[in-house]
């Protein structure tokens, strides 16, 4: 019997209706188009009405991943939502998706990772797709962070969109395609960088989303870089043998520093955060699938998705499509 490897079968999104352009953020914090694309790239971020919520957002893109495996709710047995905006503090996102769906069987769980929860999310499926314990996942990347911005903070809520994007994947024998590696890294000291101040456990409120953007962008260019040169060593390829890098969607700049230390050629950069903001663990898999559905990833292309996010935890995974 050869190895089985976690294969994607369909990707998925959901955007929220709304898109908020820079130009109407400028009429409610003091900032300017100009500033927020020269030092973002971010052009518009899509804001959830009051009934978009992120199992709603999750649902769509999960259901949207299903149709495009072409597999009903009965085929799935894993789900796993990477989120850190729950509609609930419990039950998980995952469950509540899960229903949705009518899925019935299996096990489902968040997975809390903020923006590397998709990658962290599509590592952990592939663990136990690989060893059996499941056959087919659903990983779901869901989040509405305008619900935890800080309106009156120009600093960090000019940033961020909600959305969410899935990918189904399964159990496959032999062949070339699955997930071919990953590596996965946390360090908590970093917590002051990141974080929300509040929370069940400890003010008993949600809390707002803080940052010290500056930090945050010399870590990720400085040192985020080297999970990915792990994930290229461990499937023993190179950037030359990349055909997508799939970064999160966090800052043109960041992304484009990354790929030019790593040796990967701009033109294979997905890049989604112009029309997209920052949608934490959702920005991977909405990327994916605007990727997949223009043509772009073709089975048989090498992959490089990476994210770094709050903790700080950062990843990421190499897949052969
Ligand atoms: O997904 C999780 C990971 N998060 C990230 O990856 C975010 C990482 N960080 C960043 O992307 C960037 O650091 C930011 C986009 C957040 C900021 O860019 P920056 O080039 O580091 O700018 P800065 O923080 O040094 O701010 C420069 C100036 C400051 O004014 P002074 O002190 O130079 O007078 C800010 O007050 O820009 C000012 N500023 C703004 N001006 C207009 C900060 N926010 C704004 C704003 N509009 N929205």
């Amino acid at each position: 019997m050869s190895a089985l490897r976690s294969v994607v079968l369909g990707t998925g999104s959901c955007l929220p209706e709304r898109a908020v352009t820079n130009a109407m953020l400028a009429e409610r914090v003091e900032t300017s188009d100009e500033w927020i694309v020269q030092r973002t790239g971010i052009r518009q971020r899509h804001i959830a009405a009051p009934h978009e919520t992120t199992v709603t957002l999750g649902t769509r893109a999960a259901q949207a991943a299903l149709d495009a495996a072409g597999l009903g709710p009965d085929a799935i047995d894993l789900v796993i939502c990477a989120t850190s905006t729950p509609d609930h503090t419990f039950p998980a996102t995952a469950t509540e998706i899960q229903a949705a769906l009518g899925i019935g069987q299996g096990a489902a769980f968040d997975l809390q990772a903020v923006c590397a929860g998709f990658v962290f999310g599509v590592t952990t499926a592939d663990k136990f797709l690989v060893t059996g314990a499941a056959q087919r996942a659903l990983v779901i990347g869901a989040e509405t962070f305008s619900r935890i911005v800080d309106w009156e903070d120009r600093t960090t809520c000019v940033l961020f969109g909600d959305g969410a994007g899935a990918v189904v994947l399964e159990a496959r024998e032999g062949g070339e395609r699955g997930v071919l590696s990953a590596a996965l890294r946390s360090d908590g000291r970093y917590r002051d960088k990141l974080y929300v101040d509040g929370g069940p456990g400890s003010t008993g409120a949600v809390g707002h989303l803080r940052m010290e953007g500056k930090d945050v962008f010399r870590f990720a260019v400085g040192q985020v870089t080297d999970v990915i040169v792990d994930a290229f060593a461990k499937a023993g390829v190179t950037a030359d043998d990349l055909d997508w890098f799939v970064p999160h969607q966090a800052n043109r700049r960041i992304i484009e520093a990354s790929a030019d230390k790593l040796g990967i050629a701009r033109e294979k950069i997905v890049m989604t955060v112009d029309r997209h903001g920052n949608t934490s663990a959702a920005s991977i898999p909405l990327a994916l699938d605007v990727a997949v559905r223009d043509g772009r990833i073709k089975p048989g292309d090498l992959v490089m998705i990476e994210a770094i996010g709050g903790g700080f935890s950062w990843g990421a995974a190499l897949l052969r499509w």
